[in-house]
């Protein structure tokens, strides 16, 4: 069945404190999820045992990290591990955000290689996508993600396919205030399960979860939300009010 999901994407915000009263107001609410309704909290490396202690029981929610490296272990400074994160019960994580794209040197190889290897370690990945202003304006969006899908997630096993959320987040729509438009964002969803589905067949296309970030927020969830191809959101500035972001899980569909 075909998840649907309201992830948050703290990115590098929040004191320790900030975290905990945030997390604490998220544990607090109620909400009313279907069986195939979910939702995941990517925190900083620092909080996530504290959103695990925290959040831990809440049936359907999870804790994410928001990056990890491509080596299992050894002398690299400064860098954490799959391992690392299994140890302390993340289960999910947020691969090739454009920001890492651009600030890190992310490649589509190295980042492929980091899918491939969570899923060996039974992590989740959470894999981003999307086009800058340029590509778009230039009508080349659909060939752009196109190929950094064919060089992040081909060389995956159908299995380990099945096991990957997709987050389509055009960068020009990032913090910006300025969302894809539904149709904009449909659009583009339906192209990814396509691109998937010529490689991995139906059930696997039909099946995957394909997340819209990009200035999400409680006020146009509802409608990005009810596109058939859109399975819910990565949410970054508006996960950081647990009222609005509460508006926003409940918006899934
Ligand atoms: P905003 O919701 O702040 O635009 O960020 C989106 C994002 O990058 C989530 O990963």
């Amino acid at each position: 069945m075909r998840r649907k999901i309201a992830a948050a994407n703290w990115k590098m915000n929040c004191t320790l404190q900030e975290a905990e009263d945030l997390l604490k107001a998220l544990n607090e609410k109620n909400f009313n999820l279907k069986d195939n309704q979910q939702v995941i909290i990517a925190v900083p490396f620092p909080y996530l045992l504290t959103a695990k202690q925290i959040l831990g029981d809440k049936p359907s929610f999870y804790v994410a990290a928001q990056n990890c490296y491509n080596k299992v272990c050894g002398a690299y400074t400064g860098e954490v591990s799959v391992a690392m994160l299994t140890s302390c019960g993340v289960t999910h994580v947020i691969l090739g955000h454009s920001e890492r794209r651009e600030y890190f040197n992310e490649t589509n190889k190295t980042v492929g290689q980091k899918v491939e290897l969570v899923i060996e370690n039974g992590i989740t990945p959470i894999f981003c996508c999307g086009e800058e202003l340029s590509i778009r304006e230039s009508d080349a969006h659909n060939r752009f993600v196109d190929s950094q899908i064919r060089e992040g997630l081909f060389h995956l096993s159908p299995d380990a396919m099945s096991k990957v959320i997709i987050a389509y987040e055009p960068i020009w729509a990032i913090g910006t205030g300025k969302t894809a438009t539904a149709d904009q964002a449909q659009e583009m969803h339906a192209h990814i399960r396509n691109i998937i589905r010529g490689k991995y067949g139906n059930e696997i296309a039909d099946n995957l979860t394909i997340l819209y970030g990009g200035s999400v927020k409680g006020s146009n969830a509802v409608e990005l939300f009810s596109e058939p191809d859109v399975d819910g959101g990565l949410v970054g500035g508006a996960s950081l009010k647990a009222d609005e972001f509460e508006i926003i899980i409940n918006s899934l569909r």
